[in-house]
């Protein structure tokens, strides 16, 4: 079983609304309707979300709404929960600043740029509960989960996040963070790549 999914299951109650925006093949939806969870599984394109159908038995499809659109365009108002998973941070901002209304709860995985994610997010009035980094097939993924609310963050807030569920992988992740950084210092000598260096180093001193 994908350790994403799973984690990010993890993160739903039965008492949410949930809608998956970028389902692909809708592994989240099937793994909810597993558990008896409705969904709505949506993907931008018509191909995807036509094979996921296909895929997805029979027992389990009742739980499952498949809907074709970009975004948020044409998902069910009572919906209350998002997942945003597999897409880069640009993507998800773009997302969820062209949807009317405010989740109550917003759960990512992006591909890239946590910390102008967190950043922007902001701007959209939703702020970090939570966050957790997953590992699977070697790779480290950081699940971050918005509610609505305003916040300031440190430097080391913005960079690494805050509330980390799993302190020991996000260790891992950093070490790993910075060796990456360091050779592109190396490099580059840029300024921004210094301060992430500076702000990863104190944390792990504090480890
Ligand atoms: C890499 S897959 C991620 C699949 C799954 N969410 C996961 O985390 O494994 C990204 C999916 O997002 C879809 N996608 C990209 N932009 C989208 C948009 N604006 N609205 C809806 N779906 C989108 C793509 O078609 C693709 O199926």
């Amino acid at each position: 079983m994908n350790k994403r999914i799973e984690r990010i299951v993890s993160y739903i109650s039965s008492k949410d609304s949930v809608a998956d925006i970028g389902c692909d093949q809708a592994f989240l939806s099937e793994l909810l309707a597993k558990k008896e969870i409705y969904s709505v599984a949506s993907d931008i394109k018509e191909n995807i979300v036509l094979s996921a159908k296909k895929r997805i038995n029979n027992d389990l499809r009742k739980y499952i709404s498949f809907v074709v659109g970009d975004g948020t365009e044409n998902i069910p108002d009572k919906i209350d929960t998002l997942v945003l998973s597999g897409m880069g941070a640009y993507t998800i901002l773009k997302i969820l600043g062209n949807s009317k209304k405010q989740y109550k709860k917003v759960i990512t995985i992006s591909n890239n740029n946590h910390d102008i994610l967190r950043e922007k997010m902001l701007k959209l009035k939703y702020t970090v509960s939570k966050e957790e980094i997953i590992l699977e097939k070697g790779k480290y993924y950081n699940l971050i989960l918005f509610v609505p609310g305003e916040s300031k963050y440190s430097k080391e807030e913005l960079l690494i996040g805050k509330n980390h569920q799993n302190t020991e992988l996000l260790r891992e992740k950093l070490e790993k963070d910075l060796n990456k950084y360091n050779k592109i210092y190396e490099l580059s000598q840029n300024k921004k790549i210094l301060n992430n260096i500076n702000v990863i180093e104190k944390k792990l001193m504090n480890y």
